[in-house]
């Protein structure tokens, strides 16, 4: 098949979301200016800068306007990446339930909240990877909105770390989201070494 986007009356999202895979899974906790905590997925997710440390997530376009996750960062200016491993799976998918704005996904999962240090959101509770960010800048992008963030703080459990306190890719059980409800677990692993 070709495709023209200017032309195509098929789905784009399905067609992209279906071949840009795996997507890393970004669960975005956030405090709204009154203090309700929200957590939700985010697969258009990723890394930009490592000089500084920056992180970014795409919100698309809901009915209402901004996700309640945008709407909480565009206020607060902070929001904290908890990394989704295997045994969060089915916690994270129930976090993508549409919930009235005063309540709260880490109620609505059965999931525990741990404190930040450095920003107002709490990270899940026995979360392996966590990374508190502060807003570098959100801007619109076509129909979505990409925000970056700033990582001022992170959290690494010692049990994904070497002997030599460097993560062990290995360890990172890490979940990838593919099209619509099916998701991936990092199940074979295998090193291919760079040319000079
Ligand atoms: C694995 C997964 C990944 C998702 N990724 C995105 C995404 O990148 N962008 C987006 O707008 N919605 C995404 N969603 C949908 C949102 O998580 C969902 O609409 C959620 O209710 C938004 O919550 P909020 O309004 O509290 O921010 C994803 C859902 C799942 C299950």
């Amino acid at each position: 098949m070709e495709l023209d986007p200017a032309t195509y009356d098929g789905s784009l999202y399905r067609t992209l979301t279906g071949t840009v895979i795996p997507r890393p899974i970004g669960w975005i906790s956030t405090t709204s200016p009154d203090g309700v905590d929200n957590l939700a997925p985010y697969s258009f997710f990723n890394v930009v800068s490592v000089e500084p440390p920056i992180v970014m997530f795409a919100p698309g376009p809901r009915p209402e306007g901004l996700t309640d996750t945008a709407a909480n960062v565009e206020k607060t200016e902070e929001f904290v990446v908890n990394v989704v491993t295997e045994e969060f799976a089915e916690a994270m998918n129930e976090t993508s339930a549409t919930l009235a704005r005063g309540e709260s996904e880490f109620d609505h999962a059965g999931l525990g909240r741990t404190a930040s240090t450095k920003v107002e959101p709490p990270r899940v509770e026995g979360i392996a990877v966590a990374y508190e960010c502060e807003l570098e800048e959100m801007r619109r992008v076509g129909s979505a909105h990409v925000l970056t963030g700033e990582i001022v703080y992170a959290h690494l459990d010692d049990a994904i770390l070497d002997v030599e306190g460097k993560v062990d890719v290995g360890k990172v059980d890490a979940v990838g989201r593919l099209a619509g409800s099916h998701y991936d677990a990092v199940e074979s692993r295998f090193r291919m070494e760079r040319p000079d």
